[in-house]
């Protein structure tokens, strides 16, 4: 996914620059199971929401595409084809996904209305009390406006919301980063639950490698718009092979890797605008060597791990 970056017109007429793109996601290949929870780390600004909107049919991808239940999201989108129901979204910031103007009842309703799911407004209302239940609060609450809502209630009316259209697959970008630790809990467990009752399919983002660890079967480790690990929670957890998660793990425990102790200040992230050649952690990678300048690592698989990093092998 690349965005056309903004240009002065002095730049675009006189100096007749060509329009440049902020290339925001590069190389990210993975399939998520049915029923299973995918999460994606890493820093802030490395492409996870994009990712997320792409999956979600928000974005279409500059190159490359998403394919749920075997139909392209793109057309899955445009065309409101059926399987549009399917696929929800939860973001950071519920107030993303409500308008202020509206009850409560009435957003949560929206889904519904607009996909045609079901038209007689007894049978909506009674569908919005029963998610509101769903979601812990009251049906009583579907008259309310969402600022009489604390945030992590507010939160829960979102999931409500995204749960209205009875989809299957839920993207979630970071859903309870807001939210103070006990609350995030709540919610977080109140979403396992979720996914045991109705079979639901995470795509779960979160920079909290504590939440992910809580909350998946899969992980995803991104960098610069590149995706470089790829392993089940235990294996991702107990034997991180790319030196980005194992420094992003450092960060929690300490990770000693053989005789090097890695170094936990990293430096800053690199422009995305500009980012480095070959392969794009390796300004700031203990273990970096001139292969690493020259030539992007492909993903490849190492026992159970699917790993970017030519020197998978002599760190590990
Ligand atoms: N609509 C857009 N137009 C232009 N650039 C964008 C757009 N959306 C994202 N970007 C850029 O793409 C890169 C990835 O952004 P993204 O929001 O996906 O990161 P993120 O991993 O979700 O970060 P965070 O953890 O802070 O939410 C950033 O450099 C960002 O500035
Ligand atoms: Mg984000």
């Amino acid at each position: 996914m690349r965005f056309p970056v903004k240009s002065s017109w002095i730049d675009r007429l006189v100096k007749r620059q060509p329009q440049r793109y902020l290339h925001a996601v590069n190389a990210v290949n993975l399939s998520i199971a049915a029923g299973k929870t995918m999460a994606l780390v890493g820093e802030s600004g490395c492409g996870k929401s994009t990712v997320a909107r792409c999956a979600a049919g928000l974005y279409t991808p500059s190159s490359g595409a998403v394919i749920f239940r075997g139909k392209n999201m793109t057309d899955i989108a445009a065309k409101s084809l059926p399987e549009r129901r399917e696929v929800q979204m939860i973001f950071q910031d519920p107030y993303a996904s409500l308008n202020p103007r509206w009850r409560i009842g009435r957003s949560i309703a929206d889904p519904i209305r607009t996909l045609g799911l079901e038209k007689n407004g007894r049978v909506i209302r009674d569908m919005v009390a029963e998610l509101l239940t769903t979601v812990g609060l009251s049906p009583a609450d579907a008259e309310k406006f969402p600022h009489e809502f604390s945030g992590g209630q507010r939160q829960r009316v979102a999931i409500a919301r995204a749960l209205s259209s009875r989809p299957s697959f839920i993207i979630c970008d970071e859903p309870t980063s807001a939210l103070d630790v006990s609350v995030q809990a709540q919610i977080l467990n109140k979403m396992k639950d979720l996914q045991d009752q109705f079979g639901l399919t995470y795509l779960f983002i979160s920079h909290d490698l504590g939440v992910v660890d809580h909350m998946s079967d899969v992980i995803g480790v991104m960098y610069l718009g590149n995706l470089v690990e790829v392993a089940d929670r235990e294996t991702l957890f107990e034997k991180p092979m790319h030196p980005y998660t194992r420094l992003l793990l450092g960060a929690v425990p300490r990770v000693s890797v053989g005789e090097t102790e890695l170094q936990p200040p990293l430096g800053e992230l690199p422009n995305p605008m500009n980012p480095p050649s070959g392969c794009a952690f390796r300004t700031r990678c203990p273990f970096a060597t001139s292969t690493c300048a020259e030539s992007k690592p492909e993903m490849r698989r190492i026992g159970e791990t699917q790993v970017a990093c030519h020197r998978a092998e002599d760190i590990n």
